[in-house]
């Protein structure tokens, strides 16, 4: 992760758009079938049909072994949840859906919580948690143009989570990377940081934020059964909201942008 950080060429942003919206119209569809009673490995085919469907790749898919197409990251688990057909999703559960597409050799990262059975199903703490992580994203979004710097991003994070009067963590261990031909690319996005310190970002660098906040504390643990599902380590609820973005010279576009309208 460390290194040049690429800048994308017009042709190679216009790939990087296809790989994203395919992303973002897959996150789009599977709100559809997240409902009590299905199971993540049925959340899993759906994610893996779609991504062949647009002629694309699944990324994760024997990513050093990743066993799946898609990550499901329920309740107390953080990130990289893999998809079981013994776990069936419960009304009130909150739910991170993290897919990436490769099409065309391009790379298309992103991640969206959904409410198991709605808004009024999850209690007021687990909707406050998802609003917030959200939240988070966008104002490290909103600080993203050319000239900024890396650093301001995490600081931004840590600000916004301030802000809030709550006592989150913010998870230290994975972050937001640079994507393009690759998975991860330079720059390593921490979701903590110093304004002014890290690279200068500059317009044509795409890469991810992906910020994962947690009602208790910050540490995580990682699962001895399986290598790859991460916990909280009080066993409290963790959100995480993921976007791939282009740094332009007034600001940035989310390429992962819901084709549908939302504000997400
Ligand atoms: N999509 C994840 C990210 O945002 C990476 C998942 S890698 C896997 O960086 F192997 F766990 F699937
Ligand atoms: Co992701
Ligand atoms: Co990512």
């Amino acid at each position: 992760m460390s290194g040049m950080i690429p800048i994308k060429t017009d042709s190679e942003i216009d790939k990087m758009k296809v790989a994203c919206q395919i992303t973002a119209s897959i996150l789009d569809a599977v709100g559809e079938i997240v409902k009590p009673g299905v199971t993540t490995e049925h959340i899993n085919t759906f994610v893996h049909n779609m991504i062949l469907e647009n002629g694309a790749t699944p990324a994760t898919l024997n990513y050093h072994g990743y066993p799946k197409s898609v990550c499901t990251s329920v309740n107390e688990v953080v990130c990289h949840g893999i998809p079981s057909e013994y776990h069936s999703l419960k009304e009130g559960d909150i739910i991170n859906i993290d897919v990436t597409s490769i099409k065309d050799g391009y790379f298309g990262d992103a991640s969206r919580m959904y409410l198991v059975g709605g808004e009024g199903a999850v209690s007021a703490e687990a909707l406050e948690l998802v609003q917030h992580t959200k939240n988070a994203l966008n104002a490290a979004i909103d600080i993203v143009r050319d000239g900024a710097h890396v650093g301001d991003i995490g600081a931004a994070i840590q600000e916004y989570i301030a802000s809030t009067g709550k006592r989150y963590g913010i998870v230290k261990e994975y972050t937001g990377h640079g994507i393009g031909t690759q998975f991860h690319e330079p720059p390593q996005v921490l979701h903590i940081g110093r304004k002014g310190s890290g690279p200068k970002l500059k317009s044509g660098m795409t890469f991810t934020i992906e910020p994962m906040i947690n009602l208790g504390t910050e540490k995580t643990v990682l699962s001895k059964m399986d290598g790859w599902t991460v916990r909280t380590a009080d066993n409290k609820l963790s959100a995480q909201w993921e976007h791939t973005i282009l740094v332009t010279d007034t600001g940035a576009e989310k390429l992962t942008q819901s084709l549908n309208g939302q504000d997400y």
